[in-house]
């Protein structure tokens, strides 16, 4: 595997965690490249449960590098909790985790706006409220801080003064709110300070390292692609790139170095949190899926809303990512439902819509076109080989593929490694 780029095809908690894993084995270097501490990827080790928002899973398997790009924004607080719980479990991350000196940092009062915004707009976005949106916004506007600031003590203090400044006067204004004091904010960031200088470096140069040396990348895209601040559903997306093109930006890799995208779909839809979704169910089918795939956020515990396949969603992010290959998750989760559909398009005022429109009320006022299968109504779970799956599964598989446009390169029957069928190389 030379440089290749993971993402979600949907409105994320696509099961990216179990094919990160799977690839890890294969690469060098573990990426993140957008995003923050919003996301989370629950991980079983050795009879013990990590949840990580931040750090790559590559951690648990040793010989792996772990990095955090310059495209990911950094909680201090929420990176210490990570570092000293794996730290304390044994786990020996110096020379291990490097985070790029050009991440933007998430400081106190950016979940406090974030949370303010929420509560207080009419349009509610319905964040994860830890800050990421108004962070972004601060390095867009130029005002962020960032890893780097936190070498120079005495000048961080100023950098951080300014900002805050600015900070208590609007969150003042806007929403009457106070900020916690400055000294309280400032103390606590040098306390997670050391930690993050214990890993900081140059990850930019050190891509082109390890490129230059022939080793392998895995870039962990978080979130999915109708979520990417440019692509999604916007407003109703996170505050980044989560689409394939982030990796570039986000790790400072070039373009022409990415060998590979691969995608991850899950075989039904879910969406945490506001916004479009077509295919939402809400009724019983809904229930099921829910229970059945236990679609609870892992950073927030949110119920996921849930609904059928969406091929349009699929074929957009195939398109805008440059998908080579497919990962399908979570089949297993269908195994008990009478009848399956699948979106194959939208209309929307009698006519066929072939490209996902921008505008929010279009995609509101889509009508979701479907294409009916039989269920089968058999247990698929822990199934190794295609030719063990039951006849309507393949058939809806193979639905998925013709409306998708792309072959599926593996199929994930369930949480462990080996619950996996591999029908094609994904590298
Ligand atoms: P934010 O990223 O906290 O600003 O939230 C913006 C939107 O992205 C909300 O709808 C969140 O629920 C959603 N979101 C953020 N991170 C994730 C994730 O890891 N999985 C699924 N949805 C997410």
């Amino acid at each position: 595997m030379p440089v290749c780029v993971l993402v979600g095809m949907q409105w994320g908690d696509e099961g990216k965690g179990k094919v990160i894993d799977l690839l890890t084995d294969r690469a060098d270097v573990v990426a993140r490249f957008q995003g923050g501490h919003n996301a989370g990827h629950t991980i079983l080790f050795d009879g013990k449960k990590f949840i990580l928002h931040l750090i790559p899973s590559g951690i648990f398997r040793s010989g792996k590098l772990c990095v955090i790009g310059n495209g990911v924004v950094i909680d201090p607080a929420a990176f210490t909790e990570e570092v000293c719980a794996l730290e304390k479990a044994g786990f020996k991350l110096d020379g291990r985790l490097v985070v790029s000196d050009r991440a933007n940092i998430i400081l106190p009062y950016h979940s406090i706006s974030d949370r303010k915004k929420e509560a207080s707009c009419n349009t509610k976005i319905g964040t994860t409220g830890r800050g990421i949106g108004p962070s972004y916004a601060d390095k867009i506007a130029r005002v962020g801080l960032r890893a780097c600031d936190l070498v120079d003590e005495s000048k961080l203090k100023d950098l951080m003064q300014e900002n805050f400044d600015e900070k208590k006067r609007i969150l003042k204004n806007l929403y009457n709110q106070d900020v916690p004091d400055f000294e309280k904010i400032f103390d606590e960031l040098l306390e997670h300070r050391e930690t993050i200088l214990r890993f900081i470096g140059n990850t930019q140069a050190l891509m082109r390292d390890v490129i230059n040396d022939g080793k392998s990348i895995l870039c962990e895209g978080a979130q999915g692609t109708m979520l990417d601040v440019d692509h999604g559903t916007y407003p109703f997306v996170t505050s980044s790139n989560s689409t394939a093109g982030g990796a570039c930006t986000g790790l400072g890799i070039p373009p022409n170095k990415i060998d590979r995208v691969i995608g991850v779909v899950k075989a039904y839809t879910t969406r945490v949190g506001e916004g479009p979704f077509p295919t939402e169910l809400h009724d019983a089918d809904g229930d099921q899926i829910r229970k059945e795939g236990d679609e609870f956020g892992s950073t927030t515990g949110r119920p996921r809303r849930c609904g059928w396949f969406d091929a349009m969603v699929a074929r957009y992010a195939v398109a805008v990512n440059g998908i080579d290959a497919i990962v399908l998750t979570k089949i297993d989760v269908l195994d008990q439902m009478d009848t399956l559909r699948i979106c194959t398009g939208y209309k929307t005022g009698g006519k066929v819509v072939t490209e996902m429109p921008a505008s929010l009320s279009a995609i509101e006022q889509a009508e979701p076109v479907y294409q009916d299968f039989p269920g089968w109504k058999q247990k698929t779970s822990g199934l190794e080989t295609f030719e063990q799956l039951p006849d309507n599964a393949k058939r809806y598989i193979e639905g998925l593929e013709k409306l998708i446009g792309i072959e599926i390169a593996l199929i994930s029957t369930g949480p462990d490694r080996t619950q996996s069928i591999i029908k094609k190389d994904l590298i």
